[in-house]
């Protein structure tokens, strides 16, 4: 088993190559495309108006969890327009958005709000005029607070109608005109930060693990969870697939929260463990889209744990993509470490992601973040997408998120964040050049927003918003002039 764990590290390196030292916009496929994002709750702001009701992270914040709250955020539900403009100024040519589950329905499922139609409507016509692509997420986050008190959320197969009937919703009024449909941005993240380590809403979790949980048994939830997602997901695309697709013509994936993981030391040991947390974090969602099922490994060490698909489940779930969407920040160490776990929260430098049950369930490892928060590690990428490739047969791939913000000061001169996107965007092109089906890339993000746990400190924005000032101001940050020459005015990347 050693021996074949070093074999794969060593292939991984050895089929890299790593050729893009300048490059500009004609070098990628001409419909690749480059876009920038946001999120409903951490962008629009507005959170009780024309009927929008309250999600679970407006509960959240409204308790004080986070020291802030995302009521007006970036206040784009009225600055929409004026954003597009901004986009179409610097030639974006996709945005990412998502839906606001409860300004959409309100109880969480039908009757439609007919303002929250008119919102979205507004705002797709809006990137249509510009010839701008909506890229529209379904989910991101914000459960309607209703359906948490009604059934419990996510944990319930309950919410898997209710999904579906807001997916329902979406083809039928926006589906003439938007052809990227994304169902569920990171339920691995939902899973273990809302179910397992408690530091989102609704804040369950199991003692030492969680940080001040309201109860909830991390055991068993996050994979109750992860199913529930899977089959949420998979019933929306065959939704799509069954009553939509053949007239509207879209693609349809979901978001999967990624990491590369490097061992720590080049002991056989962390070599092992690395690989037991890449099979949990790719796995977990893969693993099922791509063969049916779980992998046998984490089967094995979850137990009964792990929720078992039925024979019709496991063919829902299979094949259930057109495409496959990834945020990608950065890479993590890992060292083979037990003991990690019976020592409950560490210090801050460590990764949280560590403590997760599940993950202890199936991969008994110690894992360190990089100084920083940050790494211009792009090789790592390109492990990553290479790995992909090798174990998952090549899927259409789209980087959805990537981005510059934790831990970074706010200054419009944003250097770094030009070397960390510039850097991503070449190990891009390498990595089409080495056969990976990728076929687009959107920075995380558009203007700054509310970041979920930092508020209005961590700015990931290309342009900057003024959150001291009643009209938030959006003022071009250095990388906004920087992404504008790549895209209109076809300037190189060095
Ligand atoms: C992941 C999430 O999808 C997004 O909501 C968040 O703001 C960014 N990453 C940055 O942390």
């Amino acid at each position: 088993v050693k021996l074949a764990v070093l074999l794969l590290s060593w292939m991984r390196c050895s089929t890299l190559s790593l050729a893009a030292s300048e490059f500009t916009r004609k070098d990628f496929p001409e419909d690749f495309v480059f876009g920038a994002g946001t999120s409903a709750f951490q962008y629009e702001g507005a959170w009780a108006e024309d009927g929008k009701t309250a999600s679970i992270w407006d509960t959240f914040t409204h308790e004080g969890w986070t020291g802030g709250n995302a009521d007006v955020a970036s206040n784009g539900y009225h600055k929409y327009k004026d954003d597009i403009k901004l986009m179409n100024d610097i030639g974006l040519e996709g945005y990412r958005l998502s839906i606001s589950w409860p300004r959409l329905l309100p109880s969480g499922r039908r009757p439609v709000n007919a303002k929250g139609v008119e919102y979205y409507n507004n705002v797709i016509d809006e990137l249509v005029k510009y010839g701008i692509q909506p890229h529209l997420t379904m989910h991101h986050l914000d459960v309607p607070q209703v359906l948490q008190d009604e059934y419990g959320g996510w944990l319930s197969p309950k919410v898997i109608d209710d999904f579906k009937e807001l997916a329902d919703v979406c083809f039928e009024e926006f589906g003439d005109r938007v052809s990227y449909w994304t169902t569920i941005n990171e339920p691995n993240i939902n899973t273990l930060a809302s179910f397992d380590y408690g530091f989102f809403p609704p804040r369950r979790c199991s003692p030492p693990y969680g940080v001040n949980c309201t109860g909830g048994n991390s055991t068993v939830e996050p994979y109750i969870v992860m199913h529930n997602s899977l089959l949420a997901h998979s019933a929306v695309v065959e939704l799509y697939r069954t009553k939509y697709q053949a007239v509207q013509k879209g693609k349809i994936g979901i978001n999967v929260y990624t990491l590369w993981f490097k061992p720590l030391t080049n002991s056989s040991e962390d070599a092992m463990a690395t690989q037991r947390a890449l099979d949990f974090v790719y796995g977990w969602i893969f693993n099922p889209l791509l063969f049916g099922d779980y992998p046998e490994a984490m089967k094995k060490s979850a137990g009964s744990k792990i929720p078992s698909f039925t024979k019709s489940q496991s063919l829902q779930v299979k094949g259930s993509y057109d495409f496959i969407g990834i945020n990608y920040y950065f890479a993590l160490f890992v060292a083979n470490d037990p003991t990690v776990y019976e020592t409950g929260l560490r210090d801050a430098s460590e990764d949280m992601f560590a403590k997760f049950t599940a993950y202890k369930d199936v991969t008994p490892v110690k894992r360190i973040l990089p100084p920083n928060n940050i790494t211009n590690d792009f090789e790592s990428f390109q492990e990553m997408l290479l790995y992909i490739k090798n174990n998952y047969g090549n899927p259409p791939i789209y980087i959805q998120e990537n981005g510059y913000g934790l831990g970074v000061v706010d200054t419009m001169n944003d250097v770094g964040r030009i070397s960390y996107l510039g850097g991503f965007i070449g190990s891009i092109l390498d990595a089409i050049r080495n056969g990976s089906d990728l076929r687009g890339y959107f920075v995380w993000a558009f203007v700054d927003v509310y970041e979920l746990l930092s508020v209005y400190t961590a700015r990931f924005g290309l342009y900057h918003v003024n959150f001291d000032s009643n009209e938030l101001e959006r003022a071009p940050k250095l990388s906004a002039h920087w992404y504008k020459n790549f895209l209109k005015h076809g300037s190189s990347i060095v």
